[in-house]
C-alpha cells in the first residue's frame, strides 16, 4: 500500500508549480537528457555513484554532467557557486545532490544556501510516507511538507551591534509569502490531497509570521475546494508525534520547515530514506537527499543511498521519464521489503555496494 502511495506522490511532487513549468516535457522525451550532478562531500561520491549504478542497470537515459560546489569568490567580493556548475544547471535546468558541509565559521555561506539563492529554489518538497517493510514507531504516515526556502531565519543578513550582542534579520516578504502559498495550494490540488495546514507563530511574530499567514488566508480564497487550517508550529510538533495521520500538506517558513521536515523523516525512518525536491522560480528544479555528509561513515562503504535514489525517482517523474522512476523504486522498495541486504542505518549488516547490487541485480530481474 504504502508502495502505491509513494508512486502517486512522487510522481506529482513537482506538478504544484503549474504555472511555471519547469521544462517542456517535450524536451525530455527525445534521447539522453543532461542531469547536472553535484556529488558534494563525505558520503555524496559514494552516494551518487550507486545512484550512477543504478540508473545504468535500469538503462535510464539520463548524460551526468559532474560538478563539484565549492564557494568562490566573484567580482565585488560576492561569494558564488563555480561558473562551470551555474552553467551546467542553467543549460540543464535539472540537477541531483548530494550533500555538502558546511564548516561553522568557513567564511563563506553555507552552500546550500548559496544554491537555493542563485536558482531562486523557493519551494522545497518533502513527501514522507511510510515506507512498507520498514518499522518505524508509525505506520500510515502521509504527508508532504512545503517549505519557503529562500527567506525567513535563514536570509543571511546577520550583525555585530556591539561587543557581545549580534543581531539575525528574519525576513518575511509578502511576495515570497504568496508565492509559497500558492505552491502549496497548487500542489495539494494538483495531488488530490485535501487540506493545507499553514504552521506559523503569529501569536509571538505577529509582523513576521503574521505577514506570512495573512498571504496564506488570502490564497486559500481562491481554493475553495481544498481544507485550509492554521496551527502554531508548538501545535503542530505535539499532534505530530501523537498522530501524524492527521496531516496532509504543511506550509511554513524557513526555519520552521527546516525542523519540522527533518522531524517528518523521523516518522517514516530518519533521514536515509526520505527525499526532497527544490523547485525553482525560472524553471530549475534540483533534488537532493536531505541528511547531512555522515562524515563518521564517508568513504566506509555504509552509507544508505536511499534518500539520493528517492530524489533521484522524484526527478526522473519530473522529466517525464516515469517508467523507469517506477522500475528504480520498485526495486528499491522491494529490497527494503525483503530485509535481506540493507545498510546499517536500516537494520542490516550489507554494504552500501551491496545494497546497491541488490537493486541492480532486481531491476535487471525486470527487464
Ligand atoms: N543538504 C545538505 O547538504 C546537508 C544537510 C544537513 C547537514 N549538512 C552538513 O553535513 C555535515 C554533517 O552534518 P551532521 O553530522 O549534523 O548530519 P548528518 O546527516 O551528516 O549525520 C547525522 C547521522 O546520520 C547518519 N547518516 C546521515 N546520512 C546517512 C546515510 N545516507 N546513510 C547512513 N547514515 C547516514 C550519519 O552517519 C550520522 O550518524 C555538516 O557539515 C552539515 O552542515 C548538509
Amino acid at each position: 500500500m504504502a508502495g502505491s502511495v509513494w508512486r502517486s506522490m512522487l510522481s506529482q511532487v513537482v506538478v504544484g508549480a503549474v504555472r511555471r513549468p519547469a521544462v517542456s516535457a517535450a524536451s525530455f522525451t527525445r534521447g539522453m537528457q543532461t542531469v547536472t550532478l553535484i556529488p558534494g562531500d563525505g558520503i555524496g561520491p559514494e552516494i551518487s555513484s550507486a545512484v550512477m549504478k543504478i540508473f545504468e542497470a535500469a538503462k535510464a537515459p539520463i548524460r551526468w554532467e559532474e560538478r563539484n560546489v565549492t564557494a568562490i569568490k566573484g567580482p565585488g567580493g560576492r561569494w558564488m557557486i563555480p561558473p562551470d556548475a551555474k552553467e551546467s544547471m542553467d543549460r540543464s535546468k535539472i540537477g541531483l545532490k548530494g550533500p555538502l558541509k558546511t564548516p561553522i565559521a568557513a567564511g563563506h555561506p553555507s552552500m546550500n544556501l548559496l544554491l537555493r539563492k542563485t536558482f531562486d529554489l523557493y519551494a522545497n518538497v518533502r513527501p514522507c510516507v511510510s515506507i512498507e517493510g520498514y518499522k518505524t514507531p508509525y505506520t500510515d504516515v502521509n504527508l508532504v511538507t512545503i517549505r519557503e526556502n529562500t527567506e525567513g531565519e535563514y536570509s543571511g543578513i546577520e550583525h555585530v551591534i556591539v561587543d557581545g550582542v549580534v543581531q539575525s534579520i528574519k525576513l518575511i516578504t509578502e511576495d515570497a509569502s504568496r508565492r509559497i502559498a500558492e505552491y502549496a495550494f497548487e500542489y495539494a490540488r494538483n495531488n488530490q490531497r485535501t487540506s493545507v495546514t499553514a504552521v506559523h507563530k503569529a501569536n509571538i511574530m505577529r509582523m513576521s509570521d503574521g505577514l506570512f499567514l495573512r498571504k496564506c488566508r488570502e490564497v486559500a480564497e481562491n481554493y475553495k475546494d481544498i481544507k485550509f487550517t492554521e496551527m502554531y508550529l508548538d501545535t503542530v510538533c505535539l499532534n505530530m508525534v501523537q498522530d501524524p495521520t492527521q496531516f496532509d500538506v504543511l506550509v511554513m517558513p524557513n526555519l520552521y520547515g527546516d525542523i519540522l521536515s527533518d522531524l517528518c523523516a523521523g516518522l517514516i525512518g530518519g533521514l536515509g530514506v526520505t527525499p526532497s525536491g527544490n523547485i525553482g522560480a525560472n524553471g530549475v528544479a534540483i533534488f537532493e537527499s536531505v541528511h547531512g555528509t555522515a562524515p563518521d561513515i564517508a568513504g566506509l562503504d555504509m552509507a544508505n543511498p536511499t534518500a539520493l535514489l528517492l530524489s533521484a525517482v522524484m526527478m526522473l517523474r519530473h522529466m517525464g521519464l516515469h517508467d523507469y522512476g517506477n522500475k528504480i523504486q520498485t526495486a528499491c522498495f522491494d529490497t527494503i521489503r525483503d530485509k535481506k541486504v540493507l545498510t546499517k542505518d536500516l537494520g542490516g549488516n550489507s554494504k552500501c555496494s551491496e545494497f546497491t547490487a541488490e537493486i541492480c541485480r532486481r531491476i535487471q530481474d525486470m527487464a
